[in-house]
């Protein structure tokens, strides 16, 4: 098994048993939709956020505009899901999320120029990788939720973003490929997996600390008996 395989099961693991864990601890719960929160805020809008230049094609403009009004959306439910849970919406992403959006930034900056179409081929594919891993997130939370909880509000709400984010990812990965020319394809593929190795990079010490925070709220509400 490839080291790739190994750090994508290990996040899988940590993180389900975190989700699991979550269930009936309204702190825990809590935090993980703020997190969300803070996805769709950040990490899914960064960079559609800069697409727009003087030599972007139209239809790059209009999906990047439908996407973000989605984005909006999707944060306005988990907002709805916050103040019913009784939290707080304002609380800000923590250095770890912000330190790998600053990795992709300066991994993908001597590429801006690389690509006949221009900057907008390396944000169109940093969008795409952070969608797919978008897709992933909100389907292991869906699973566990649909296997446990599955009346809870919180479930249809993740349903509801898990089919847009399934979208996103596919017509991201689908604008980045009509952008680039067939010459330009290696230099892609490179860049790609430039992206992705940060995301997996990440990704095994996002989830560690993801399991500790969760572990220590819903310990913190057994204790205390639920409410926020
Ligand atoms: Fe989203
Ligand atoms: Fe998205």
């Amino acid at each position: 098994m490839l080291i790739r395989d190994l750090q994508r099961r290990a996040v899988d693991e940590i993180k389900r048993h975190a989700l699991v864990m979550s269930l009936g601890s309204p702190r825990a719960q809590a935090h993980i939709l703020t997190e969300y929160l803070w996805s769709e805020e950040g990490a899914e809008t960064a960079a559609l956020h800069r697409t727009s230049t003087s030599t972007t094609p139209a239809w790059v403009d209009k999906l990047a505009a439908n996407q973000l009004a989605d984005e909006q959306r999707h944060a306005s439910l988990l907002r709805d899901r916050l103040v019913a849970l009784g939290a707080r919406t304002d609380r800000q992403p923590p250095g770890l999320m912000k330190a790998k959006l600053w990795w992709v930034e300066r991994v993908t900056a001597p590429y801006m120029n690389a690509f006949e179409a221009g900057p907008v081929v390396v944000l169109m594919a940093i969008a795409a990788q952070l969608e797919g891993t978008g897709v992933r997130m909100f389907g292991r939370h869906l699973a566990v939720l649909e296997e446990m909880a599955a009346d809870d509000p919180t479930t249809a709400t993740l349903r509801e973003i898990l089919g847009d984010e399934k979208r996103h990812a596919k017509s991201c990965a689908a604008a980045v490929d009509r952008l680039v020319r067939e010459e330009e394809r290696p230099k892609l593929e490179e860049l790609r997996e430039k992206i992705a190795r940060i995301d997996r990079a990440f990704g095994v010490t996002i989830s560690v600390v993801f399991w500790c925070v969760i572990a220590s709220y819903a310990t913190r509400d057994r204790l205390r008996g639920g409410a926020l």
